[in-house]
């Protein structure tokens, strides 16, 4: 078979810089086709934006757990406390963002794919059994095998732990690309996946690009999504910075040590969660939220 190159990404999370300058990067790398491995949306403010741009390239996706989270928000199969709760109107907004054409688009996602023209690859968001559970350099070999076996393919792609990493072992390689839109690698770059087919074998390369993250800033204040986003955007905001996860800490934190949620908070979680010499690394976290 001639030689076959495909594009993964993956988790753009609806920050339009992140994903344009990806997309101007993979015109450059002579691809045949352009996969998305989910979480085009949520946790991030131009969801519709990202939508209609990967409906246009006409690029085939499968569903993220973000999507699920969001079509819980728009068809009201949430929890009543989460209609109320602080934490949760970043949610909301989201859900309230996206358009009809990209709720039913993101309605029509599969779960997962196996591409007729990118034969020996399976494609997941987090892993074969759920798009909630994530493989990460912390996932041992017996248990990828494992995974390689349900796939069903000598190549398993995935996201959602929006840490890149290539794991090759005896039977296939599992491959995450990593994240588009918010990387935790502490590598704020947007990131993705170059597949090569050669010979019968699949070459992973991981891509890293840079953009403009100010932009990704200004979109936060300029969609509105910073002000009714409370707590969860400027969590978020913290997590574009630093390429590492704040949210989901900072809410077992809170829930931990029966804090409020609330941004009055943050100061206090990242004393008590973060070790002195990692710390030193976040000064000037306050300025930045101002
Ligand atoms: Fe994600």
């Amino acid at each position: 078979m001639s030689e076959r190159r495909i594009a993964i990404l993956s988790d753009i999370h609806g920050n339009r810089p992140a994903f344009e300058e990806v997309v101007n990067d993979i015109r450059q790398q002579d691809v045949d086709a352009v996969i998305v491995a989910g979480d085009l949306v949520g946790r991030g403010p131009e969801g519709t934006r990202i939508v209609e741009r990967v409906a246009a390239l006409q690029w085939p996706s499968i569903r993220g757990n973000h999507e699920d989270y969001l079509l819980g928000f728009v068809r009201r199969q949430v929890p009543d406390a989460w209609w109320n709760l602080d934490e949760w109107s970043a949610s909301r907004w989201m859900a309230a963002e996206l358009s009809s054409d990209a709720v039913r688009f993101i309605e029509r996602l599969p779960e997962t794919m196996t591409p007729a023209f990118a034969p020996g690859m399976h494609v997941v968001h987090g892993s074969t059994r759920s798009n909630t559970e994530g493989l990460g350099p912390w996932t041992d070999d017996d248990y990828l095998g494992e995974e390689l076996k349900r796939g069903g393919h000598p190549l398993l792609v995935c996201g959602h732990t929006h840490r890149a990493m290539v794991k090759p072992l005896p039977q296939g390689t599992v491959a995450n690309i990593g994240s588009v839109g918010l990387p935790f690698n502490e590598d704020q770059r947007a990131q993705y996946g170059v597949f090569t087919l050669r010979d019968g074998q699949w070459h992973t390369e991981l891509r890293q690009v840079t953009y403009d993250l100010d932009d990704a800033f200004r979109a936060y204040q300029q969609t509105g999504f910073w002000r009714a986003g409370g707590v969860t955007a400027q969590l978020l905001a913290l997590e574009l910075h630093y390429a590492t996860p704040f949210l989901v800490p900072f809410l077992r934190w809170a829930h931990d040590r029966k804090q409020r949620p609330i941004p009055e908070h943050i100061d206090l979680f990242l004393q008590d969660f973060y070790p002195h010499e990692r710390m030193a690394r976040f000064n000037g976290m306050r300025g930045f939220l101002e």
